[in-house]
């Protein structure tokens, strides 16, 4: 078996390739929000918050308004959320529409299938209109876990299978289709989001940044690795440690399995979603660009109906994700405007996902 010192003298040195106004020039993020998010599957939410025809929900993927609404016939189906008359958004938050989306603006009236169905003064303002040829621009929409990805790219709905990869694979044995969101807390942090994204797959802070706060995990028995795009880690509780242990401060998921309730996974679903399973719950704290210096942390739990995250979870978890995470980002987006900013030698092993974030992300970004 190769040991961790051989692995370190036989692999070559990770490179740290994105310069440091990745993190704070305004066209960088522009072309971020256009040619990233704009060409990649987006979380958007979860189906347990838009469950009745008419059910909707809005969400910002890059530089695109999407509206996404349950149809009549239990599918789902996204669109840009802009009226085909003047580009006005028709929908805003979440809610239910009832029989069709509505235009605030001048009355236009869409069907839950895109269609415009209804526009005021018809005959005598707009009499020689093609209604057909203006329904909703579509978008593409899918679910994996319970979770709703969307791509702006109406023809995309082909390349999720590929995008999604073997992350299945590494969620852990969790009963997907009967968790529902039981909590969200939003932070905003004034940090680029790819700071955050870069810490939560540096693996060497574990023992230094969250020495106390994460000591109860075996950090040099863990795996991780980059998969495609996407990045898996698993690491066991410690054998005997019995206090502040995700059990011991709330109720597991009914059916996940023993191993599963000693294992904290902690993914990230490419580009922008860290996702941690801890047989307690599962968690996807969203790194929500906001800004080139800043970003909004979604904070997602998901559980069995009716579950409560107990307010010792919760403190937890603001602990590591805001306090210590966010506070340590938003340092790090304050050093990077020095002149003499540069970054030293990465870690051979604990630092090389960060690079393979960076690969991916220029694959993009070119
Ligand atoms: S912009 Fe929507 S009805 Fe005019
Ligand atoms: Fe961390």
């Amino acid at each position: 078996m190769t040991s961790l010192l051989d692995r370190a003298d036989s692999a070559e040195r990770p490179v740290y390739r994105l310069p440091p106004e990745a993190y704070y020039d305004p066209a960088w993020y522009e072309r971020e929000r256009r040619e990233l998010f704009g060409r990649t599957w987006n979380l958007v939410g979860h189906v347990s918050e838009c469950m009745q025809p008419g059910d909707y929900f809005t969400a910002l993927v890059g530089t695109e308004p999407v509206v996404v609404v349950r149809q009549n016939d239990g599918t789902l189906r996204g669109f840009l959320n802009l009226c085909r008359h003047r580009g006005m958004v028709i929908a805003c938050g979440s809610g239910n529409c009832g029989e069709s989306l509505r235009c605030g603006y001048h009355g236009w009236e869409f069907a839950l299938d895109g269609a415009l169905e209804r526009v005021p003064q018809r005959k005598t303002q707009f009499p020689d209109i093609d209604a057909g040829a203006l329904g909703l621009f579509d978008v593409s929409v899918q679910v994996w876990g319970g979770f709703i990805f969307v791509h702006p790219d109406p023809a995309a709905e082909a390349t999720f299978t590929a995008w999604l990869g073997d992350l299945p694979e590494h969620c852990g044995d969790y009963p997907w289709d009967d968790i529902v969101e039981i909590a969200r807390t939003r932070v905003p942090l004034r940090c680029n989001w790819k700071l955050y994204i870069e810490n939560h797959i540096d693996w060497l802070h574990l023992w230094y940044l969250h020495q106390d706060s994460l000591k109860m995990y075996e950090h040099h028995e863990a795996s991780y690795a980059t998969s495609g795009r996407h990045w898996y880690s698993a690491e066991v509780l410690r054998v005997g440690e019995g206090s502040q242990t995700p059990r011991s401060v709330m109720q597991p998921i009914p059916g996940v399995s023993e191993d599963e309730l000693r294992t904290l996974r902690a993914n990230l679903m490419f580009p922008n979603v860290p996702m941690a399973t801890m047989g307690t719950m599962v968690q996807t704290y969203q790194v929500v660009p906001t800004g080139p210096e800043t970003c909004e942390l979604d904070i997602r739990n998901y559980g069995a109906p009716g579950a409560v995250v107990s307010e010792e979870m919760r403190a937890q978890g603001l602990l590591i994700l805001r306090d210590e995470d966010g506070v340590a980002c938003e340092q790090m987006q304050m050093a990077i405007h020095s002149a003499r900013f540069e970054v030293g030698p990465l870690a051979i092993e604990h630092e090389r996902p960060i690079a393979d974030f960076h690969a991916n992300l220029l694959t993009y970004l070119g």
